[in-house]
């Protein structure tokens, strides 16, 4: 028989493994007493899910022996009333928006499609293309981290299919604005370019209305934007996100994804969550008051350089200190803290690591251990 390699689809030779934040299960092992974990390499709201959303999944239990609704019209229409002005029709809902990634570049990529994707940035648009057969570009960002739309617009030739965004963008936490969002979508559109916009971490900003382009799907075909119930509303485990975009498009996916994605209890907690202002209006004011706290501290601590950040998480060179991202990251869990060593990144080196934004006393935990861990 031939090898299973030579087997398998073409594409499958190149896949690598997924590595991510968040990775407490592998921590913990079967030392439990290590649950004490402080997690600030999955970048969730602190908060931890919100008392309504446990509560409903208490309270539906018994709905576990039936199919959940195929079309989720409930969730649906709560997505379109917190977003205002978008129709259930425009949503479509993903096991995590990561499925929304797949699907659509199964959906839209053709083998020798090219996709261009700013770099550093979340690496599952990667490998979602070249799961589907496409090539990917990369493009660096600045020295600063900041992108070039301009340079990202002229990669664009007769073969290029997709560009992926994350904005803000994930691990660098800078954001393009309005404006130079749509310039990319106007431009790409006349291109018969599509634009997949990540807004997984755009809830964090209160006034992300000045930065989303969600409005806009029904004016450009070309435009699918996702977003999750994993970061800002912390069920990450119950693996539930969303794409929106004009009903055509939305109808194309969703003929294209399996039945019955979203499991019935993540419907329910979600449902819950997403009416829950108070909850969102207790994250605004941490991140308002831990933001800059945590930033001015990580700055203070010698060889730190923190980035600015748009997001709930920030971004650390840590060349100066003299160690590695992984070597930091294993002193830190001596005092039960778990980062993100950023060696993964694709345009990163081993010299960045990531934290996510969490609440006072936690990320003062956090800046007296890492002045242990670099200076004692
Ligand atoms: C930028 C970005 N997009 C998407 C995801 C996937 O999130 P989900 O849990 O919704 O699949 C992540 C997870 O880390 C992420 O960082």
């Amino acid at each position: 028989m031939k090898s299973l390699i030579e087997l398998a689809q073409p594409e499958v030779r190149f896949l690598k493994p997924c590595i991510h934040g968040g990775e407490v299960w592998e921590v913990v092992k079967e030392d439990f007493n290590r649950f004490k974990i402080l997690d600030f390499s999955a970048n969730v709201n602190p908060l931890g899910p919100s008392p309504l959303a446990l509560n409903a999944i208490k309270e539906n239990l018994w709905r576990i022996p039936y199919y959940p609704d195929l079309n989720a019209t409930q969730l649906k229409l709560a997505i379109s009333n917190y977003i205002g002005n978008i129709e259930p029709e425009n949503i479509i809902l993903g096991n995590g928006s990561t499925e929304l990634i797949y699907l659509f570049t199964d959906v839209f990529l053709k083998r020798g499609n090219e996709v261009l994707i700013p770099q550093p940035t979340f690496s599952e648009y990667e490998r979602a293309s070249l799961k589907s057969g496409g090539r990917v570009k990369f493009i660096k960002t600045n020295n600063d981290f900041t992108i070039d739309i301009n340079k990202i617009l002229s990669e664009i030739n007769s073969k290029t299919k997709i560009i992926f965004l994350c904005n803000p963008n994930n691990p660098t936490g800078k954001i393009l604005s309005k404006k130079e969002m749509e310039k990319i979508v106007n431009e790409a559109y006349d291109k018969n370019v599509l634009v997949f916009i990540d807004e997984d971490f755009i809830e964090f900003i209160p006034n992300c209305e000045s930065y989303t382009l969600i409005k806009m799907v029904n004016q450009f075909s070309n435009l699918f934007i996702i977003r999750s119930f994993t970061k800002i509303f912390a069920l990450t485990g119950l693996r539930i996100g969303y794409g929106i975009a004009c009903k055509e498009m939305i109808k194309l996916i969703s003929n294209f994804k399996i039945p019955w994605n979203i499991n019935i209890l993540a419907e329910v907690a979600a449902l819950a969550t997403i009416s829950d202002n108070q909850y969102l209006k207790k994250t605004y004011e941490i991140m308002k008051s831990e933001k800059p706290y945590l930033y001015k501290g990580l700055k203070r601590i010698h060889g730190l350089k923190p980035y600015p950040t748009y997001a709930n998480f920030i971004l650390i060179d840590i060349r100066e200190a003299e160690l590695t991202g992984s070597e930091l990251k294993k002193r830190l869990l001596n005092y039960n803290i778990l980062i993100r060593d950023c060696k993964s990144f694709k345009g990163l080196d081993e010299y960045y690591i990531r934290v996510s934004i969490r609440t006072r006393d936690e990320n003062k935990f956090l800046l007296e251990s890492l002045r242990k861990c670099l200076y004692e």
